[in-house]
């Protein structure tokens, strides 16, 4: 894509790459997790926040089509890590550990996210039309939205446990 970034405008469309690549895995993300997942109720939120997630894409999309770039994923090694990492705790854990590990899991990836996000909306506000940061601020309060729910389960988990 860039060999190196000399504008600002570079390197937010780099970021906005990774962002798509950070969603994408998101989604393999939460169908790992959501096959993991015991409850019903926790399957039903990694369901809902799947739906979401596509969603956060197509604003993406949208995204890309606004400030006419071309649709390129970047490198985002940070999420594929998480996916990683979340996978092989629920290899190495009992079943009855597997929901409290699978909503950590989808928290930690959430509050990467929403950092991606405050990144991009505050970039986009000195660069961009109001419309980019709209759809930004948009995936924004719906990861912020995504992790207030993960935190109250985790901490649900906790107390039954
Ligand atoms: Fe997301």
């Amino acid at each position: 894509m860039f060999a190196r970034f000399e504008t600002p405008e570079e390197l937010f469309a780099y970021r906005l790459g990774s962002a798509l690549t950070m969603e994408n895995d998101s989604l393999q993300m939460l169908a790992d997790l959501e096959k993991a997942a015991l409850s019903e109720d926790v399957r039903e939120m990694f369901r809902h926040h799947a739906s979401q997630t596509r969603d956060q894409i197509d604003n993406l999309h949208e995204i890309f089509r606004v400030l006419g770039l071309t649709m390129t994923e970047a490198r985002s090694p940070t999420t594929k890590k998480l996916v990683k990492e979340g996978n092989a705790l629920l290899r190495k854990a009992d079943e009855k550990l597997r929901d409290d590990i699978a909503v950590a899991a989808a928290l930690r990836a959430e509050h990467h996210e929403i950092s991606a996000y405050q990144s991009l909306v505050a970039s986009a506000r000195r660069l961009h039309p109001a419309q980019v940061v709209h759809l930004l601020s948009a995936n924004l309060e719906q990861e912020q939205h995504t992790s207030e729910e993960l935190a109250a389960k985790a901490k649900e988990l906790a107390r039954t446990m």
